[in-house]
């Protein structure tokens, strides 16, 4: 098993890490957002990439998606956990509520989406039924459970294009569809994976309410409050989510 976190929006770096290092990666699509960085948590190695790259400078629909899934696969990642900044569509969703979903609705277009079309590899339909790794989500919340962090199990992730916000009348569209969190990246980085046949989940912070859904404005400044006081959180919970996943894959001795 080799753990991979794919940081968003607010996990650029990881606060305090000492890195043991970062390489640079070549794929047949390009290259990844950064370099791939490798780092210890709870005694156990992984892989670090932020998918905006370094300085979060890469917009939603621009990050070569197809690069960062086959740079991880390169370097014998099979276990990837997302992070991914969201607004939230419903009551129990508000700032600062950390969700690990189980459903995907992609309103994203125009994005180099599959290794399997055809022309990056032989046409292939994969089963996406499920889009989010059953066991990985069950040890999301586990870990959760362990810390006393509140973390909602399920919901469907819309993801729009961006990277401009939705309309209000956008955000009814998604609640009427069912959707719970709304976020630009979880497609087509899911699928990719899924193709490659890497176990993957998500982890989404919540740090704003969906367009409309309050009198004020979205801004910038207020989401960057959520993100820093979430983040400690959301790394804390992954750095217990890898320590139990390489226990409970270790061989018995
Ligand atoms: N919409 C889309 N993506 C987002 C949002 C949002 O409100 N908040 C954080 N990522």
């Amino acid at each position: 098993m080799k753990i991979a976190v794919v940081g968003g929006t607010g996990l650029c770096d990881w606060p305090d890490m000492q890195w043991l290092g970062k390489q640079g990666v070549q794929t047949r699509f390009g290259e990844p957002s950064a370099e791939l960085h490798t780092g210890m948590l709870n005694g156990v190695e992984f892989v670090f990439l932020p998918r905006h790259g370094g300085a979060h400078s890469i917009a939603p629909h621009r990050i070569n998606y197809r690069a960062n899934i086959a740079a991880l696969q390169q370097v014998g990642v099979t276990h990837i956990l997302a992070v991914n900044a969201v607004g939230g569509l419903t009551e129990a969703l508000g700032p600062g509520a950390m969700a690990v979903p189980a459903q995907i609705v992609d309103y994203s277009w125009g994005r180099e989406c599959s290794f399997a079309d055809g022309e990056a590899g032989p046409l292939d339909h994969v089963d996406f039924s499920e889009p989010y790794s059953a066991p990985l989500r069950q040890q999301l919340l586990a870990s959760a459970a362990a810390l006393g962090y509140w973390c909602f199990d399920g919901g469907v992730y819309a993801c729009t294009q961006g990277p401009r916000l939705e309309t209000a009348a956008e955000i009814r569209r998604l609640q009427a569809d069912g959707c719970h969190l709304v976020g630009m990246t979880a497609m087509p980085e899911a699928v990719l994976a899924r193709e490659l046949g890497i176990d993957y989940a998500s982890l989404c912070l919540v740090v704003n309410w969906g367009a409309g859904m309050t009198r004020e404005p979205i801004t910038m400044d207020e989401i960057g409050r959520v993100l820093s006081s979430g983040m400690s959180r959301v790394c804390h919970l992954l750095g217990h989510t890898i320590g139990s996943l390489a226990q409970t894959s270790a061989p018995v001795t």
